[in-house]
Protein backbone atom coordinates (compact mmCIF):
# COMPACT_ATOMS: atom_id res chain seq x y z
CA UNK A 1 0.00 0.00 0.00
CA UNK A 2 2.68 2.65 1.00
CA UNK A 3 4.20 1.36 -1.95
CA UNK A 4 1.40 2.52 -4.38
CA UNK A 5 1.33 5.49 -2.98
CA UNK A 6 4.61 6.27 -3.12
CA UNK A 7 4.55 5.39 -7.18
CA UNK A 8 1.61 7.16 -7.51
CA UNK A 9 3.63 10.06 -6.43
CA UNK A 10 6.50 10.05 -8.45
CA UNK A 11 4.41 9.16 -11.53
CA UNK A 12 2.01 11.91 -10.70
CA UNK A 13 4.84 14.74 -9.82
CA UNK A 14 6.59 13.45 -13.44
CA UNK A 15 3.37 14.31 -15.13
CA UNK A 16 3.13 17.78 -14.11
CA UNK A 17 6.35 18.32 -14.69
CA UNK A 18 5.87 16.92 -18.34
CA UNK A 19 2.35 18.52 -18.52
CA UNK A 20 3.63 22.01 -17.70
CA UNK A 21 6.06 21.44 -20.83
CA UNK A 22 3.59 20.56 -22.88
CA UNK A 23 1.31 23.14 -22.35
CA UNK A 24 4.05 25.85 -23.08
CA UNK A 25 5.71 24.45 -26.35
CA UNK A 26 2.35 23.06 -28.24
CA UNK A 27 0.11 25.58 -29.57
CA UNK A 28 -2.85 23.37 -29.52
CA UNK A 29 -3.53 23.70 -33.46
CA UNK A 30 -6.07 21.03 -33.62
CA UNK A 31 -8.96 23.30 -31.76
CA UNK A 32 -11.51 24.88 -33.91
CA UNK A 33 -11.44 28.83 -33.69
CA UNK A 34 -13.99 28.94 -30.70
CA UNK A 35 -12.64 26.47 -28.55
CA UNK A 36 -9.23 28.37 -29.22
CA UNK A 37 -10.67 31.28 -28.32
CA UNK A 38 -12.84 30.03 -25.16
CA UNK A 39 -9.63 28.64 -23.58
CA UNK A 40 -8.02 31.81 -23.90
CA UNK A 41 -11.04 33.71 -21.84
CA UNK A 42 -10.84 30.59 -19.27
CA UNK A 43 -7.06 31.70 -18.96
CA UNK A 44 -7.40 35.27 -18.35
CA UNK A 45 -10.55 34.50 -15.81
CA UNK A 46 -8.18 32.30 -14.01
CA UNK A 47 -6.10 34.85 -14.03
CA UNK A 48 -8.01 37.51 -12.93
CA UNK A 49 -9.69 35.24 -10.14
CA UNK A 50 -5.90 34.54 -8.50
CA UNK A 51 -5.17 38.31 -8.92
CA UNK A 52 -8.54 39.34 -6.16
CA UNK A 53 -7.70 36.79 -4.16
CA UNK A 54 -3.50 37.12 -3.89
CA UNK A 55 -2.01 39.70 -1.01
CA UNK A 56 1.46 39.48 -2.57
CA UNK A 57 2.17 42.98 -4.57
CA UNK A 58 4.60 40.62 -6.71
CA UNK A 59 2.03 38.40 -7.40
CA UNK A 60 -0.27 40.98 -8.52
CA UNK A 61 2.20 42.28 -10.54
CA UNK A 62 3.12 39.09 -12.17
CA UNK A 63 -0.83 38.10 -12.70
CA UNK A 64 -1.33 41.83 -14.21
CA UNK A 65 1.43 41.77 -17.16
CA UNK A 66 0.44 37.90 -17.82
CA UNK A 67 -3.60 39.23 -18.23
CA UNK A 68 -2.82 42.21 -19.82
CA UNK A 69 -0.12 40.49 -22.38
CA UNK A 70 -2.84 37.35 -22.80
CA UNK A 71 -6.01 40.12 -23.38
CA UNK A 72 -3.68 42.06 -26.31
CA UNK A 73 -2.91 38.66 -28.21
CA UNK A 74 -6.16 37.57 -27.91
CA UNK A 75 -7.95 40.95 -29.10
CA UNK A 76 -5.00 41.15 -31.94
CA UNK A 77 -5.70 37.65 -33.40
CA UNK A 78 -9.72 38.58 -32.99
CA UNK A 79 -9.85 41.60 -34.77
CA UNK A 80 -7.24 40.21 -37.59
CA UNK A 81 -8.76 36.63 -38.22
CA UNK A 82 -12.08 35.94 -36.40
CA UNK A 83 -13.87 39.26 -36.31
CA UNK A 84 -13.46 39.56 -39.96
CA UNK A 85 -14.39 35.89 -41.16
CA UNK A 86 -17.76 36.56 -39.00
CA UNK A 87 -18.47 39.40 -40.14
CA UNK A 88 -18.24 37.89 -43.40
CA UNK A 89 -19.68 35.04 -43.21
CA UNK A 90 -22.62 36.70 -40.86
CA UNK A 91 -23.09 39.92 -42.21
CA UNK A 92 -23.77 40.49 -38.25
CA UNK A 93 -22.37 44.19 -37.81
CA UNK A 94 -24.13 45.12 -34.66
CA UNK A 95 -21.98 42.37 -32.86
CA UNK A 96 -19.11 42.64 -34.48
CA UNK A 97 -19.04 46.67 -34.39
CA UNK A 98 -19.78 46.41 -30.33
CA UNK A 99 -17.32 43.79 -29.76
CA UNK A 100 -14.53 46.02 -31.59
CA UNK A 101 -15.73 49.17 -29.69
CA UNK A 102 -15.67 46.75 -26.36
CA UNK A 103 -11.65 46.03 -27.65
CA UNK A 104 -11.03 49.41 -28.06
CA UNK A 105 -12.29 50.30 -24.41
CA UNK A 106 -10.11 47.42 -22.88
CA UNK A 107 -7.15 47.87 -24.44
CA UNK A 108 -6.90 52.02 -23.67
CA UNK A 109 -7.20 50.68 -19.85
CA UNK A 110 -4.58 47.84 -20.38
CA UNK A 111 -2.28 50.74 -21.62
CA UNK A 112 -2.83 52.51 -18.39
CA UNK A 113 -2.31 49.65 -16.30
CA UNK A 114 1.02 49.08 -18.01
CA UNK A 115 2.03 52.77 -17.92
CA UNK A 116 1.46 53.67 -14.57
CA UNK A 117 2.24 50.18 -12.88
CA UNK A 118 1.30 48.12 -9.67
CA UNK A 119 2.86 51.35 -7.24
CA UNK A 120 -0.37 53.92 -8.84
CA UNK A 121 -3.18 54.15 -6.75
CA UNK A 122 -5.32 53.29 -9.23
CA UNK A 123 -3.66 50.06 -10.19
CA UNK A 124 -6.23 47.76 -8.14
CA UNK A 125 -9.16 49.95 -9.30
CA UNK A 126 -8.05 49.87 -12.92
CA UNK A 127 -6.95 45.80 -12.79
CA UNK A 128 -11.22 45.70 -11.42
CA UNK A 129 -12.95 47.80 -13.97
CA UNK A 130 -10.82 45.44 -16.47
CA UNK A 131 -12.20 42.11 -15.30
CA UNK A 132 -15.46 43.84 -14.79
CA UNK A 133 -15.16 44.87 -18.84
CA UNK A 134 -13.21 41.52 -19.92
CA UNK A 135 -16.51 39.98 -17.87
CA UNK A 136 -19.45 41.82 -19.79
CA UNK A 137 -17.46 41.13 -23.38
CA UNK A 138 -17.11 37.35 -22.98
CA UNK A 139 -20.57 36.90 -22.33
CA UNK A 140 -21.19 38.91 -25.48
CA UNK A 141 -19.05 36.54 -27.18
CA UNK A 142 -20.27 33.18 -25.68
CA UNK A 143 -23.87 33.90 -24.68
CA UNK A 144 -27.13 31.96 -26.08
CA UNK A 145 -27.03 34.24 -29.05
CA UNK A 146 -23.76 35.91 -29.18
CA UNK A 147 -20.90 35.85 -31.76
CA UNK A 148 -19.81 32.55 -31.23
CA UNK A 149 -23.26 30.94 -31.39
CA UNK A 150 -23.99 32.62 -34.60
CA UNK A 151 -20.35 32.06 -36.22
CA UNK A 152 -21.67 27.75 -35.24
CA UNK A 153 -24.23 28.29 -37.05
CA UNK A 154 -22.57 29.99 -40.15
CA UNK A 155 -20.79 28.74 -43.14
CA UNK A 156 -17.83 29.89 -41.80
CA UNK A 157 -14.75 27.11 -41.04
CA UNK A 158 -13.85 27.01 -37.69
CA UNK A 159 -11.50 24.34 -38.09
CA UNK A 160 -9.25 26.28 -40.51
CA UNK A 161 -9.56 29.60 -38.87
CA UNK A 162 -8.40 27.91 -35.83
CA UNK A 163 -5.54 26.63 -37.04
CA UNK A 164 -4.74 30.71 -38.61
CA UNK A 165 -5.26 32.19 -35.05
CA UNK A 166 -2.87 29.67 -33.00
CA UNK A 167 -0.57 30.14 -35.47
CA UNK A 168 -0.90 34.33 -35.18
CA UNK A 169 -1.23 34.09 -31.77
CA UNK A 170 1.92 32.42 -31.63
CA UNK A 171 3.62 35.30 -33.57
CA UNK A 172 2.23 37.84 -31.71
CA UNK A 173 3.16 36.50 -28.08
CA UNK A 174 6.70 35.65 -29.87
CA UNK A 175 6.77 39.43 -31.16
CA UNK A 176 5.66 40.44 -27.79
CA UNK A 177 8.35 38.60 -25.79
CA UNK A 178 7.46 35.57 -24.02
CA UNK A 179 3.88 35.06 -22.57
CA UNK A 180 4.92 36.63 -19.35
CA UNK A 181 5.10 33.63 -17.28
CA UNK A 182 8.72 33.52 -16.37
CA UNK A 183 9.74 37.38 -15.70
CA UNK A 184 7.91 39.79 -13.44
CA UNK A 185 5.97 43.04 -14.90
CA UNK A 186 8.95 45.03 -13.68
CA UNK A 187 11.24 43.24 -15.15
CA UNK A 188 10.07 43.06 -18.47
CA UNK A 189 7.73 46.46 -18.83
CA UNK A 190 9.94 48.42 -21.19
CA UNK A 191 10.65 46.49 -23.68
CA UNK A 192 7.33 44.84 -23.63
CA UNK A 193 5.83 47.83 -24.20
CA UNK A 194 7.66 49.09 -27.07
CA UNK A 195 7.36 45.27 -28.53
CA UNK A 196 3.39 45.17 -28.19
CA UNK A 197 2.78 48.46 -28.91
CA UNK A 198 4.67 47.71 -32.51
CA UNK A 199 2.38 44.73 -33.24
CA UNK A 200 -1.05 46.43 -31.96
CA UNK A 201 -0.16 49.16 -34.09
CA UNK A 202 0.66 46.62 -36.81
CA UNK A 203 -2.46 44.72 -36.57
CA UNK A 204 -5.16 47.76 -36.15
CA UNK A 205 -3.47 49.16 -39.67
CA UNK A 206 -3.75 45.90 -40.92
CA UNK A 207 -7.25 45.44 -39.41
CA UNK A 208 -8.45 49.35 -40.78
CA UNK A 209 -6.75 48.64 -43.77
CA UNK A 210 -4.71 51.38 -43.91
FE1 LIG B 1 -12.70 36.77 -27.02
FE1 LIG C 1 -13.32 39.76 -28.16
Amino acid sequence: MAKRKSKTRSTSSRGKAARGRSRKAMPAKSQDAIALLKADHRQVEGWFEEFDSSRSDSRKQDLAAKICAALKAHTTIEEEIFYPAFLEATGEEDIHHQAEVEHDGARKLIAEIEKAGPDDDYFDARMSVLSEMIKHHVREEEGRDGMFAKARAADMDLQALGQQLATRKAEVMGEAGEDGEEESARSRRPAADSGERGVLARALRRVRGE
